[in-house]
């Protein structure tokens, strides 16, 4: 995990770094730190701060320490609790060397027990000092069998940075598994661990190949892999821009994030329909393969992979290709069983999540067709899967997942038409069909927030806001749109929310029921569905629980049944979850919002996780 950014160049490594770090704190933000080579003295000045970069930025605004380089880090813990001795840079012995790094290095204790018999003294709890002290090595005249020396005592996954006073004019960057891009400026080169940290300041990129590191000094940088062999890496142009007026005037950037769905459905609708002809070839299939296509298996994880489950009953009904979604962390270590005929997507909205990434290297190896469902085209999944679809959400920079989640609702909607259409399933008419039906549907998604609006601001958020646990219930499609909404309410304001299937209420979780456990039921469309909601719908009120149902119109006996309903006019049944979408995060927003919690950027959270 982590975001790291190294600069060498002019004069100018702290705003540089401070700006990279900023907009790479989706990565972590449990603690930040700089440091810096000062060529006066020909030491390293640093500063760490705990919490948010911004604690770091207040620390340095009056220190006049910058140079012509530095490294810079924002973490998310996972070796070592969050204090300042444990924030990166980590410093060797002396402070003659210092690191900042992404990734485990799994092997830490025994390279700190060696070093330490050694006479190494170390301060803090990291995986990463190690790398600190390995670095002792580099000198002057520091070469590549150095770097060499260091990558051979570690294991893991890490993306480093290195600096050593004793090396004034050299950056070191070293990739294994976790990503690092060198953004190549005039007479400056900004490193990071991905390319977000430098946009609009060059979009020159030199992505570094797994298992490889590179020197760098202000105008050259020399790639090589971990056996010394010179690498001829291209330079890739990457044109991503960096919205830097994140609230546009919202109290949040998931309230904006929330606001900016219809749009961003728009978006993503209009360049699937561009790709029509070029559609096979970009993710990496034929016609033929898709006439084929017997099975798909769907990877993601975290909000990614509900949207995957949803998509489940996209394939199966409109396509009727048998789907299973896999979580990525679990799909990495289980059996393989190869299928002929199988398509392996990895749905990802940062296209970084080192599970899902780990599965699609992993299937790449076993010469399967792989492909990202991603919303950063310049991410390593695009980079390094068969073939890519992209949403149009937009920047997401919220951590809790909301544009991007339904954005994936909307390109799988249509992929699954898409395959239909090849496979001779459906006709034009039922494809243009499912684009408008996607396009009311996000009408109704934008317009049933500004209908409940005020009553759940005034009246709802604050009711709801007492409660200490919450019961989410679907069945069918709505089973993995009520896990989202658990996790949505569970990621932004701490309160506890188990999901279940609604039809096992009865068989395990109704001993849970009772006034103080507010039941958050949704409906479905499917007409052999609904009745089954409405009995447990009636099992809830039977027990006397306190329920909230979200409803389609026409269905009034469990609107009557309810304590509280939101009413959405009907869309498609496939659509029913995307209809719903909107107000759902906006209820749990509000929820998160009375309860004062820091919506953004939730405690421990990251939104981009780079570690297995
Ligand atoms: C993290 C975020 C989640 C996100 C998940 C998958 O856990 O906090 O909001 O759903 O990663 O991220 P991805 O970028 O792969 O969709």
């Amino acid at each position: 995990m982590c975001g790291i950014v190294g600069y060498i160049g002019n004069n100018l490594c702290k705003s540089y770094i401070l700006k990279g770090l900023e907009r790479l704190e989706y990565r972590g933000y449990d603690s930040a730190g700089f440091a810096c080579l000062d060529t006066d003295t020909y030491r390293i000045n640093h500063q760490k701060a705990e919490g948010q970069l911004i604690n770091l930025i207040n620390k340095l605004s009056d220190q006049a320490i910058d140079s012509h380089l530095g490294i810079g880090h924002t973490r998310w813990a996972t070796h070592g609790k969050i204090s300042e001795e444990n924030a990166h840079p980590q410093l060797s012995c002396h402070k003659k060397v210092a690191v900042v790094h992404n990734g485990i290095i799994e092997n830490h204790l025994d390279i700190r027990s060696n070093l330490e018999a050694k006479g190494h003294t170390f301060l803090s709890q990291t995986d990463s000092e190690v790398v600190a002290h390995l670095g002792e090595i580099i000198s002057n005249k520091t070469t590549k069998d150095d770097v060499i020396n260091i990558v051979t005592s570690l294991q893991g996954a890490y993306a480093c940075l290195l600096m050593s006073s004793d090396c004034p004019e050299t950056l070191i960057a070293i990739r294994k598994g976790s990503p690092l891009c060198i953004g190549l400026g005039h007479e400056q080169i900004i490193v990071a661990s991905d390319p977000f940290a430098f946009a609009g300041q060059t979009n020159q990129v030199l992505f570094l190949p797994d298992q490889s590191f590179a020197l760098i000094s202000k105008n050259i940088v020399e790639v090589y892999d971990f056996s010394g062999h010179t690498l001829d890496v291209p330079i890739s142009q990457v044109d991503i821009t960096w919205q830097d007026d994140e609230k546009l005037g919202y109290k949040h950037i998931m309230l904006k994030e929330i606001y900016e769905q219809k749009n961003a459905i728009q978006a993503t609708l209009s360049n699937c329909k561009q790709l029509d002809l070029t559609l096979w070839d970009q993710l990496g299939l034929t016609a033929q393969r898709v006439e084929n296509l017997r099975s798909l298996a769907l990877i993601g994880c975290g909000t990614s992979w509900h949207a995957g489950r949803i998509a489940q009953f996209f394939f199966e009904m409109i396509c009727k290709v048998p789907t299973r979604v896999v979580l990525a962390s679990e799909f990495r270590y289980a059996p393989f069983f190869h299928e002929e005929n199988t398509l392996y997507c990895g749905i990802s909205q940062s296209g970084e999540t080192a599970d899902t990434l780990e599965c699609l290297r992993l299937l790449n190896t076993l010469d399967v067709p792989t492909m990202a469902l991603t919303n950063v085209e310049s991410s390593t999944m695009v980079r390094e899967t068969g073939g890519f679809l992209l949403t149009k959400a937009g920047q997401e920079i919220a951590v809790a997942s909301t544009k991007a989640f339904s954005t994936q609702l909307v390109a799988l909607y249509w992929l699954a038409h898409r395959i239909a259409l090849q496979k001779k399933y459906i006709t034009m008419e039922s494809m243009d069909r499912a684009h408008d039906d996607l396009l009311i549907t996000a009408e109704i998604l934008e317009n049933s927030i500004e209908h409940y609006r005020i009553v759940i601001e005034e009246k709802l958020a604050p009711y709801y806001a007492q409660f200490k646990r919450f019961i989410f219930l679907g069945r069918h499609i709505g089973y993995p749109f009520a896990m989202e909404a658990a996790l949505k309410l569970k990621e932004i304001s701490y309160i506890f929310s188990q999901c279940y299937p609604a039809g096992e209420l009865k068989h395990g979780p109704i001993a849970l029921l009772d006034n103080d456990t507010p039941v958050i039921l949704f409906s479905s469309l499917d007409e052999r569905v609904y009745p089954k909601i409405l009995s447990n719908a009636q099992e809830v009120k039977a027990r006397n629980a306190h329920l909230v149902a979200f409803v389609f119109e026409g269905q009034d006996e469990l609107q009557q049944l309810a304590d509280c309903v939101f009413v959405f006019p009907k869309v498609h049944p496939l659509l029913a979850p995307l209809a719903m979408t909107g107000l759902m995060q906006y209820w749990v927003y509000s929820i998160a919002n009375v309860l004062g919690c820091a919506i953004d950027k939730p405690r421990n959270l990251a939104k981009s996780v780079t570690v297995e």
